[in-house]
């Protein structure tokens, strides 16, 4: 590739009114640097620029500016060089000069912080054949590994759902007295942001080792994406949730978030379950929003390959919502908003943790005991999920579920689910969560995300319900 680069710009300082003659063949070799120079591509603000034939670019103006680079392929790398001085006629190059800085590249990445009150110059040095991709923006890096790892919802033997991390934020409509009304609970799903950029999930067999945007971009991902769409799982604002099917079961994978095509999230790992695994997906339940994941139904008639609040049975979402409902009732004969329980929370936020946690109980998550395949070594440290074999013979964890068919294993929900409801609700209530020294750990999962003992804050085993290692240890619902 770019075989065809023209020469480094470099204008000599003379002027041509005052140059002698020059023979044709010369004059042209002059006339031809001086069109190189000339043509240097303008950046735009907040626009990727992928690598061509251009080795010279005008940066705009702007107080405080972020000019990153992603190389898009493993190889030997150009190098970046960029000057703030607008009116620099010499290229910013590796010898340097007044306000000539190289962009270092890191892992694939560099970026450049500074004003440009005039503007500047990019120059990118000749002799290396890796793509790249260039951007300017006013708002920080438009190139980076974000912090915010995606969210595993979880697998069946063929399908997966991913989350992105939040893209847009959200902010509820607190009621206040005298008006004070909760959101009923069969929640509608409130309208999306509009956000234009692309989300893309990677999803791959082995982690890549280049993590930009356009490398991973430019790589063929495995399974199809049967559904993307902007959800609100939960306060933490908007996500990007990806469908998968068509996947292996048994079969490790790594997912990767590409958001705005160039903000790289992952690497996310997990497996995909045995091809024995029989509990269907569910998801997108408006007033369960936060459910993703396998649950104990029969496997959906078709069209459906999963379940959604259009396939739902109603004789197991009607007594859900009735029962939410009801609580609401009982909640709002407090003087929610006017006679505060807590400087802290509200009705609000005791229905918010009510609902979660019902939604929670009232769909027990399937998951599977892959632990006896472990070696003797790591089952010292290995923390076990809590798992607990649900026979055919059991009542239905949700006796609004028909009975299911096989054995299967069951996750059980973090007590914390159960807690959260306890601190967000008023006395009067009298909601009581299992204490641990009494059996709680028959119906929940204790001492993973708070200390099981003394309850703690985030001071059990692993101080989280999942990780991005594909652990998943109590359903948080
Ligand atoms: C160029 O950058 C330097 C260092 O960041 C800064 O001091 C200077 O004011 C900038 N010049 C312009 C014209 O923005
Ligand atoms: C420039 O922008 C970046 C990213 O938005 C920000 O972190 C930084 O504080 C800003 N610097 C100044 C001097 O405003
Ligand atoms: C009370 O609040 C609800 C929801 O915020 C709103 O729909 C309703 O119109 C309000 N009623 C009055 C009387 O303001
Ligand atoms: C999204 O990606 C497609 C193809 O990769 C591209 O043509 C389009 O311009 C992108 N849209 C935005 C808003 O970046
Ligand atoms: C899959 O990942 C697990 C850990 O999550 C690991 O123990 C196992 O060796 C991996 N299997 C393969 C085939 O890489
Ligand atoms: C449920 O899933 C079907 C099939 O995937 C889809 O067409 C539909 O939009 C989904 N409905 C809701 C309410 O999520
Ligand atoms: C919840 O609302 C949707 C429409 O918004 C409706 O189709 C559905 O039947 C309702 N569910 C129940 C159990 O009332
Ligand atoms: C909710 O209350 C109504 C009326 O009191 C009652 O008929 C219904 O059974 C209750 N629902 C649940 C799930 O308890």
């Amino acid at each position: 590739m770019q075989q065809a680069r023209g020469p480094k710009a470099f204008i000599p300082d003379f002027d041509l009114h005052d140059a002698p003659m020059l023979p044709e063949s010369l004059w042209c070799l002059v006339s031809a640097a001086l069109v190189v120079a000339q043509s240097r591509q303008q950046l735009l603000l907040d626009r990727l620029r992928p690598s061509d034939d251009s080795l010279v670019f005008t940066v705009p103006a702007s107080d405080n500016l972020t000019i990153s680079v992603a190389l898009c392929a493993t190889g030997t790398s150009p190098r970046f060089f960029v000057t703030n001085v607008s009116s620099s006629e010499v290229d910013p190059g590796p010898s340097g000069g007044t306000d000539v800085y190289e962009i270092e590249l890191n892992d694939g990445y560099g970026s450049f912080n500074g004003p440009f009150a005039n503007g500047g110059v990019l120059a990118v040095s000749d002799g290396a054949d890796v793509a790249y991709e260039v951007g300017v923006s006013e708002n920080g890096p438009m190139h980076e590994i974000l912090p915010e790892m995606p969210f595993f919802g979880d697998s069946s033997g063929n399908q997966a759902i991913i989350f992105s991390p939040p893209v847009a934020s959200w902010s509820a409509e607190i009621p206040t007295y005298p008006n004070y009304t909760l959101p009923p609970a069969n929640l509608s799903v409130p309208a999306a942001p509009s956000i234009s950029s692309n989300f893309s999930i990677i999803l791959s067999r082995t982690t890549s080792s280049m993590l930009t945007g356009c490398a991973l971009k430019s790589q063929t991902s495995t399974g199809t994406v049967a559904d993307q769409r902007l959800w609100l799982k939960d306060e933490d604002g908007w996500r990007s949730q990806w469908t998968i099917e068509g996947l292996s079961p048994s079969t490790n994978y790594t997912a990767y978030a590409v958001i705005a095509d160039s903000k790289v999230s992952g690497p996310l790992y997990f497996r995909t379950k045995s091809a024995s695994f029989s509990c269907p997906l569910i998801s997108q339940l408006p007033y369960c929003p936060s459910i993703a994941y396998a649950v104990p139904l029969p496997q959906p008639s078709n069209p459906f390959t999963m379940y959604n609040a259009s396939n739902l049975p109603l004789a197991i979402s009607g007594p859900l919502l009735s029962s939410l409902t009801n609580f609401t009732t009982t909640l709002t004969t407090y003087a929610c908003g006017r006679d505060d329980y807590s400087p802290l929370v509200s009705c609000n936020d005791c229905q918010r943790e009510y609902r979660r946690w019902l939604c929670t109980v009232s769909f027990p998550r399937c998951a599977e005991d892959t632990s006896s395949s472990s070696s003797s070594d790591d089952s010292a440290q290995k923390v076990f999920s809590a798992l607990s074999s649900q026979p055919t013979s059991a009542q239905p964890r949700n006796p609004t579920f028909p009975p299911y068919t096989e054995t299967y294993t069951v996750l059980q929900p973090c007590i914390e689910r159960c807690t959260a409801v306890d601190r967000a609700c008023p006395a009067f209530l009298g909601i009581k969560c299992p204490v641990p020294r009494f059996n709680a750990a028959s119906s929940y999962g204790v001492g993973y995300i708070d200390n099981g003992e003394d309850g703690i804050e985030g001071e059990g085993l692993t101080g989280v319900a999942q990780d991005a290692y594909g652990n998943v240890w109590c359903n948080l619902g």
